[in-house]
């Protein structure tokens, strides 16, 4: 695996893996899928200000530089891109909009994240010009404008969405687990109870009732958002939706936590 920090060192047509660093499970399992599309697979490893409202959250962001070098080294990475912040940000860049969609659930919690997400990654992939990008379906809002903004900007980039991977309780891996303490670590798996709650039920209003009252039941989680949405556009699911995702957040020990499921109500899981 080569270290690269310049864009002009890496192999256009690549299979794209854009992170923050802090690798774990879920990264290797986006970097073994982004290895099956291409031979040649980039990870880059940015920890993007323009995404954080906080600066404290900013400054709390977990970095394990060594790990994360082992880790892309082992799951297939070929190039691993540690950009500067004046390649991203070269003096008088513009920034992106992510539109209405960005404002709503995760965007209305965190005022201009998702402005922020949609100019660092098209700024991604103008200077790593991928064949194919890989992203997450755990964080499905910003997968949802990603997929937004490859229209926007007439790409032909292919967006792959890879599963989410979860720990043996079915919390789903993030970076910021590592900031759950004992206590907090144990209720975290209340997102992924509610989820399935919703998932078992037999339709549209039993679902969002289980998925609101799991999500109530754990002490110490503040629940931001639990909703049954239309995956096209976020707006409320009804009966007739066709594609329904529950999507939860909330905070445990101060920590944010989100995660969301496709909804098959009705049908056998
Ligand atoms: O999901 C992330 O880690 C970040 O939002 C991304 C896509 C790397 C942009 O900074």
């Amino acid at each position: 695996m080569k270290i690269v920090t310049s864009s002009t060192e890496l192999a256009y047509g690549c299979a794209f893996v854009p992170t923050m660093g802090a690798l774990h499970q879920g990264h290797a399992s986006l970097f073994k899928l982004a290895r099956e599309k291409s031979d040649f697979v980039v990870a880059s490893i940015f920890v993007n200000p323009l995404q954080f409202e906080d600066q404290e959250e900013l400054t709390k962001y977990p970095k394990t530089p060594d790990r994360d070098i082992d880790l892309a080294k082992e799951s297939g990475v070929t190039h691993l891109w540690l950009p500067t912040y004046e390649e991203i940000y070269p003096a008088g860049f513009a920034k992106r909009s992510a539109g209405a969609l960005g404002d709503l659930y995760e965007g209305a919690s965190r005022s201009g994240h998702f402005d922020g997400v949609v100019t660092v990654v098209a700024r991604l992939f103008q200077l790593v010009r991928p064949k194919t990008a890989i992203f997450g379906e755990k964080d499905f809002q910003q997968l949802t404008l990603i997929r937004k903004l490859i229209t926007e900007l007439k790409s032909d980039i292919e967006i792959v969405a890879a599963p989410t991977i979860r720990e043996a309780d079915g919390l789903a891996m993030s970076s910021r687990n590592v900031r759950l303490d004992e206590k907090a670590r144990e209720q975290a798996q209340v997102l992924y109870s509610a989820l399935n709650a919703a998932a078992d039920s037999p339709d549209l209003s039993a679902a969002q009732a289980a998925l609101t009252t799991v999500a109530k039941s754990a002490a110490g989680f503040t629940l931001d958002y639990a909703e049954i949405i239309d995956e096209k556009d976020f707006s409320k699911a009804i009966d007739a939706t066709a594609n329904k995702r529950a999507i939860i957040a909330g905070w445990l020990n101060g920590v944010r936590l989100i995660d969301n499921m496709e909804m098959k109500l009705g049908a056998v899981r």
